[in-house]
């Protein structure tokens, strides 16, 4: 008998699929990225990496999580026994993730509210830096800044009552509250810039190919990253939301469909973020090129310079804010669902139980991030475990599946047996082959960069500390878990049911 939690709707996944895939890195990482990398001609590399690798990937994600019907180091474990340690790995990656990312979401609530009065002035920089983060140097945390800490609660709040309820309750319920408002909020926000003065220049500059960049190598590279993080993979999300398909469940058509649906919201945020970048470059005489900036610097730099200069400013600014909060909540909620479902598996606990172990150990560690020291440290952090969590442990896990498990035939046939469109040689092609290559030539960049000079010019000992330490410390930590036995499989069904 089957006891898993299940998705009400395939409505359900679906939406809490994109709720994952669409987040920050659409809105503030996408479109400086395309315009950074060829601007129009990005979206040659960058939809070549979404059919070769973005759904090839996802595909894989949703069928190992169907197949096994467990968290990532449970189906993995299932796969071949030694396995469950990049499964773990990338929970612990999540993990990691999931004590920063939600300072960001805190971040944006504060100043979804500031929007209003506009409170950071006319430097708005400053505003962020000095008064708001009151940014100390790297290596020293200072004091908790209360207007940092006080949404973060909330933020966690939020989070536990969801992952709390369950899967068709909370996460289900969740995305559908947040997905369709957050489209809803952005179109509004994409046509509001579109009817700014000087939109048409920042289009302009954001569509305009530059094909003389498409034979450098990091272009390529820049796409295949773009779309890893962007569709959630190798971050044990996918695997593990699939593990909640009832078994009937076309699990090709939907990963095409979570694929270009995030891709959707992808470029419409390009041309909403565009558009705004050029009404504030025509309002200061300036090119477009020297607006541009993507992240932290976008969202709460130059946007909040722009929103000032708007009519009816506090509405804008509040609706980007929230739009951000909404992306970044479904997404947050998709990474902490990892570690919930494999602790649940693993030590044979209720949800409950495993929602406030790890999520209350996750949101004593969001604390580090919450102080002086906050951005700095957020900054390092998500550098190298991007670099050498999510990248690297993704290289494993196709190389591990399509070399040496069970190779990838396995699962193609499991998904064939219940999708509508039926995978074929390019599938495998893709995954064991040109995917281990990209990934594999990334990982040599990345890695060659560190030695050329000092990410972000921090201190050497600061980027051992915070950045190798936490990245390979994921790995072994990772490793750790892999010690303990499962528990039988009675018990297991047991502590399932919803
Ligand atoms: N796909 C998310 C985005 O585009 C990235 C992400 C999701 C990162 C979940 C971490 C966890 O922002």
């Amino acid at each position: 008998m089957e006891n898993r939690s299940q998705w009400g709707t395939r409505l359900g996944f679906l939406l809490a699929a994109m709720g994952s895939a669409i987040g920050l890195g659409n809105i503030w990482r996408f479109p400086a990225t395309a315009f950074e990398n060829g601007g129009g001609a990005f979206f040659l590399p960058y939809l070549f990496a979404l059919l070769t690798a973005g759904i090839p990937l996802l595909i894989l994600e949703y069928t190992i999580g169907h197949k096994y019907r467990g968290s990532a180091p449970k189906s993995y474990s299932k796969i071949s026994k030694g396995m469950e340690w990049i499964g773990w790995w990338q929970v612990a990656v999540s993990f990691v993730i999931s004590t920063y990312y939600p300072i960001i979401i805190a971040w944006a609530i504060m100043y979804s509210y500031f929007s209003f009065g506009q409170q950071w002035g006319s430097d708005a920089t400053g505003f962020f830096v000095a008064d708001y983060l009151q940014l100390a140097d790297p290596g020293t945390f200072g004091s908790m800044v209360p207007m940092v800490l006080f949404p973060l609660l909330a933020v966690w709040l939020i989070v536990f009552f969801f992952l709390g309820r369950g899967v068709k309750k909370g996460i289900e319920v969740a995305n559908k509250i947040f997905i369709p408002t957050l489209v809803v909020i952005f179109l509004i926000i994409v046509v509001r810039a579109l009817t700014l003065p000087g939109a048409l220049l920042g289009l302009d500059a954001f569509f305009k190919p530059d094909w003389s960049m498409i034979a450098d190598g990091s272009v390529w590279v820049a796409a295949y990253g773009q779309i890893f993080f962007s569709l959630s993979i190798a971050f044990a999300i996918m695997i593990t939301y699939a593990s909640y398909l009832p078994k009937k469940s076309d699990i090709t058509n939907n990963a095409f469909i979570t694929g270009f649906a995030n891709s959707s919201f992808e470029l419409l945020a390009g041309i909403g973020v565009f558009a705004t970048l050029g009404f504030l470059a025509s309002q200061s005489n300036e090119a477009v090129s020297e607006v541009v900036a993507g992240g932290v610097g976008l969202a709460f730099m130059v946007f909040p310079e722009i929103i000032s200069q708007m009519p009816m400013a506090g509405l804008f600014g509040f609706l980007f804010f929230a739009s951000l909060v909404l992306a970044g909540l479904s997404s947050m909620i998709s990474i902490s669902e990892t570690y919930v479902a494999a602790v649940q598996e693993k030590f044979n606990v209720s949800r409950g139980k495993a929602v406030a172990f790890g999520g209350g150990l996750a949101a004593v560690l969001s604390l580090f991030f919450a102080n002086q020291g906050g951005l700095n440290l957020l900054d390092t952090v998500d550098r190298f475990i991007n670099s050498y969590g999510v990248a690297l442990s993704g290289l494993f896990q196709v190389v591990a599946i399509a070399w040496f498990a069970k190779g990838l035939k396995d699962f193609q046939s499991h998904a064939d047996s219940v999708s509508d469109i039926k995978l074929g040689l390019w599938w495998r092609v893709c995954l064991g082959i040109i995917t281990p290559v990209v990934l594999g030539y990334m990982m040599l960049q990345n890695l060659r960069s560190e030695l050329l000079e000092n990410y972000g010019g921090y201190p050497i000992e600061y980027l051992f500390n915070f950045g190798w330490v936490v990245a390979i410390g994921a790995m072994f930590v990772g490793a750790l878990f892999t010690l303990k036995k499962w528990p039988s499989n009675k018990a297991d069904e047991k502590s399932d049911s919803e």
